[in-house]
C-alpha cells in the first residue's frame, strides 16, 4: 500500500513528502483530450468506465500518490433542479439562477445514490482498479462556492449578486446554505461509503468575503459538513483561495488538512493553522508554464524551507491549467519524490 499521502494528512512520517495537483486529471494531458474529442464534459463525468480512465491518467503518467475522482463540483446543481451546462469559451452557464425564496424552495435535497450514481459508481470501480496501491481522494464543492454559480449564473469576479442576497435577503441565504449543507454533506457521507479514502471540500471562492461575513453567513454552515466526515475517520482537506484572512476561522470550521494557496507564505501559514493540522500546497500553478528549471527550482526551495516536517502535501495552490506542459507535471513530482533534507 502506497499510504504516503494518508500518512501526511494523519501527520506521520513519510519516507518522502506526498505529492498531487488539483486538476491533475483535464486538458493539459493529450490521453484526456483524446476522450474529449469524442464526448461532452458532462458525458465523461456520467459515464463510469470514461471517468474511470481519466481518473487513472495522471496516476499513470506522472505516479502522483493520490488519485483525485474525475468529476466536477457542479454536478450536484442538476440533481437539486438546476440544470447547467458547459458553455465552450464561457464556462459553466446555469440556466435558471436562483433569486428569490421561492427559488430556493423549489430547490430538491437530493439523495446522492439516485441523483448521482455514476459517481459512486465510478468511486467504486477506481478503488478497485487501484487495487490499494494509490489512495483515492473524493471531493465536493462548499455551500459558499457551489452557491455563488447558482446565484450568478455562472463564474463571477465580483460575486455582486450573491452577496446581495447573502445581505438583503438573510432568510432566503440560511435556507440556500441549510440545503446545500445536506446536500454536500449526504453526497460526501456517499462518496467515502463507497470507497474514497479521503475528501477535499472545495470552497475555492471563499476569499471574496470578509471575516466578518464568513463567520456570520459561511462557517457555520461549513462546519457541518467538515465535522460529520472528520467523525466518519477519513481525512478531510480544506481549500480555499485568497484565504489569507480567513485561516483561523477556516481552521475552526475544520479539516485534518489545510489547503492554501502561493499567496500565502506555507511556513507562515502553517504557524497560524497550528501544529494539530496538516498543510497542502503551495506552489503557483503557473510556475509550471515557465521554464521547467524554475518549476522545479521553486519546487525543491519550498521543500527545503518546510524541511521534512510531518504534514506536508505538496500541490500546486489552485488547479493546473491547460496549457500546462506534461513534461513539467513530470519534472515537478520526480522533483518532489528525490527531494531529500538534511
Ligand atoms: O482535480 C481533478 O483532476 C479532478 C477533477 C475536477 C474538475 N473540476 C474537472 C474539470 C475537480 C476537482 C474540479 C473542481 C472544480 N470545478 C472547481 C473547484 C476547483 C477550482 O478550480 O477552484 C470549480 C470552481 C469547478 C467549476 C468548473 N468546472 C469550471 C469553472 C470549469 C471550467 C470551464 C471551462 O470551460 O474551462 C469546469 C470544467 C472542468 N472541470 C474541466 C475539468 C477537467 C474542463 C472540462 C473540459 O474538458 O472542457
Amino acid at each position: 500500500m502506497h499510504d504516503r499521502f494518508l500518512r501526511a494528512c494523519r501527520r506521520e512520517p513519510t519516507d518522502v513528502t506526498p505529492v498531487w495537483f488539483m486538476r491533475q486529471a483535464g486538458r493539459y494531458m493529450p490521453e484526456y483530450r483524446a476522450l474529449r474529442a469524442k464526448h461532452s464534459f458532462l458525458e465523461l463525468c456520467q459515464t463510469p468506465e470514461l471517468a474511470v480512465a481519466i481518473t487513472l491518467q495522471p496516476v499513470t503518467a506522472f505516479a502522483v500518490d493520490a488519485a483525485i475522482l474525475f468529476a466536477d463540483i457542479l454536478l450536484v446543481l442538476e440533481p437539486m433542479g438546476a440544470p447547467f451546462e458547459f458553455v465552450a469559451g464561457e464556462g459553466p452557464v446555469v440556466h435558471q439562477p436562483i433569486a428569490s425564496h421561492a427559488d430556493v424552495e423549489r430547490l430538491r435535497v437530493c439523495d446522492p445514490e439516485e441523483g448521482l450514481p455514476w459517481v459512486l459508481e465510478t468511486v467504486r470501480l477506481v478503488r478497485r482498479e487501484l487495487d490499494g496501491k494509490t489512495p483515492l481522494i473524493g471531493f465536493a464543492g462548499a455551500p459558499f462556492t457551489v452557491a455563488s454559480y447558482l446565484i450568478e449564473g455562472g463564474k463571477s469576479s465580483s460575486y455582486q449578486k450573491t452577496k446581495a442576497l447573502m445581505w438583503q435577503q438573510p432568510d432566503t441565504w440560511a435556507l440556500l446554505m441549510e440545503k446545500m449543507t445536506e446536500v454536500l454533506r449526504r453526497y460526501l457521507r456517499a462518496q467515502v461509503a463507497a470507497g474514497a479514502q479521503a475528501i477535499q471540500l472545495f470552497d475555492s471562492w471563499i476569499g471574496a468575503l470578509s471575516l466578518e461575513d464568513y463567520q456570520r453567513s459561511v462557517q457555520p454552515h461549513v462546519s457541518v459538513i467538515l465535522q460529520d466526515l472528520m467523525e466518519l475517520g477519513v481525512p478531510v482537506i480544506h481549500f480555499g483561495t485568497n484565504t489569507s484572512h480567513l485561516l483561523e476561522a477556516q481552521c475552526e470550521a475544520g479539516g485534518t488538512v489545510i489547503g492554501v494557496d502561493w499567496r500565502v507564505d506555507l511556513l507562515a501559514a502553517w504557524d497560524r493553522i497550528g501544529s494539530d493540522r496538516a498543510i497542502q500546497g503551495n506552489l503557483d500553478p503557473l510556475l509550471l508554464c515557465g521554464p521547467p528549471a524554475l518549476a522545479v527550482g521553486r519546487t525543491t526551495a519550498l521543500l527545503d524551507r518546510v524541511a521534512g516536517r510531518a504534514g506536508h502535501i505538496f500541490n500546486v495552490g489552485h488547479g493546473l491549467v491547460p496549457s500546462t506542459p506534461v513534461d513539467t507535471v513530470k519534472a515537478v513530482v520526480d522533483a518532489v519524490h528525490e527531494h531529500r533534507t538534511g
